[in-house]
This record gives C-alpha cells, sequence and structure tokens, in this order.
C-alpha cells in the first residue's frame, strides 16, 4: 500500500538517494533537511512497505510555487504516484496561498512533460544550456491560476 505524507527528519537520507538514481546534480541530504523545517516549502514522500518510492515538493516565494525534485522509483513508475502527489500539493499549495505553479523540465523528458501537461501545465519558454550533465535545454512551464 502506498502512503503519501510530508517529508520528515528520518527520510532525509532515503529521499537524496533516490533523488541520485534520477538526477545528475542531485540536491544535498543538507538541502532536504532545510526543508523539513521551512515554512515556505511543501514536500511529499510516498512510502511503500517501509521504503521511500517518490518525492517532490514545491516552495512558496510571493504566491508563486516552484516545484522541484518530482521524482518515482523506476519500478513503481505508470502508476499514477506522481500524480496523486501533485493534486496534493495543488491541494495544499492553494491553502498556504500559492496562485500560480512553475517548474523547469528538459527538454527531452517525455513522460515528465506529458505529466506536467496532464496536470494543467503549459510550457511559457525554454531556457538555453540550464542543465549540465549533459547539457541541455529547459523548458519552462506554468500551471496558471486565471
Ligand atoms: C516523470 C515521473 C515522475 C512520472 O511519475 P509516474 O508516477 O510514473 O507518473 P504517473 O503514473 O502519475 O503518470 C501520469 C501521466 O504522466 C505521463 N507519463 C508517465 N510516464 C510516461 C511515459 N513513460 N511516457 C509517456 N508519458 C508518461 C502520462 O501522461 C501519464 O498519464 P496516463 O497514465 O494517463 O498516460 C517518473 O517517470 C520519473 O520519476 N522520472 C524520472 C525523474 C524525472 O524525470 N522527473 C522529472 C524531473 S522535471
Amino acid at each position: 500500500m502506498i502512503v503519501i505524507r510530508r517529508l520528515e527528519e528520518r527520510d532525509v537520507e532515503a529521499v537524496s538517494v533516490l533523488n541520485g538514481t534520477a538526477f545528475s546534480m542531485p540536491w544535498s541530504p543538507e538541502d532536504f533537511r532545510h526543508l523539513v523545517a521551512d515554512e515556505n516549502s511543501l514536500y511529499y514522500v510516498a512510502e511503500e512497505d517501509g521504503r521511500i518510492v517518490a518525492s517532490l515538493g514545491v516552495t512558496n516565494v510571493l504566491s508563486e510555487g516552484n516545484i522541484n525534485n518530482v521524482v518515482v522509483e523506476e519500478a513503481c513508475r505508470g502508476r499514477g504516484i506522481a500524480t496523486e502527489m501533485m493534486e496534493l500539493l495543488f491541494k495544499e499549495g492553494d491553502a498556504m496561498g500559492i496562485t500560480d505553479y512553475t517548474l523547469e523540465v528538459r527538454v527531452s523528458n517525455a513522460p515528465a512533460i506529458a505529466l506536467y501537461e496532464k496536470l494543467g501545465f503549459v510550457s511559457e519558454g525554454i531556457r538555453p544550456r540550464f542543465y549540465e550533465r549533459p547539457t541541455e535545454d529547459a523548458m519552462i512551464m506554468w500551471r496558471r491560476k486565471r
């Protein structure tokens, strides 16, 4: 059974490892530890049989929500876990006053772009060479309230 809940201090190591499997420049355990206590951030994990299998979160900056660290363990993909976590993030993010949500995604990342479009995000531009290892353009996506 999948349990989706807020990131806690005890999850920090596992979340760092999970992010390290998906991203070439992952955030450090210290970065995640900071988020646990940050009142402007909402970070979530999905737990299955005591194992952390997904993470994602948002930081509220002047009513704009910056979404980061969206990852589902490879073996658990395609089961709607990211969708369910994002819907919870929107519900609780709206309640904390976020009006518009934004994120960056590698232009070649078709599964993630499809996920975000399904959730109402649209591309508002390209940031050239935003990513390293390998160098790649970022698509800047927004999900605006209006
Ligand atoms: C992107 C990612 C988070 C999706 O997680 P997930 O739990 O598998 O996603 P869901 O099961 O909720 O899928 C929701 C929608 O995303 C899209 N999607 C997911 N996987 C897809 C794939 N392999 N190909 C195309 N579309 C895909 C589909 O639109 C899907 O809706 P559908 O099932 O009705 O077709 C996951 O593939 C992942 O962790 N990728 C590696 C890390 C990453 O790239 N993160 C994004 C960084 S910006």
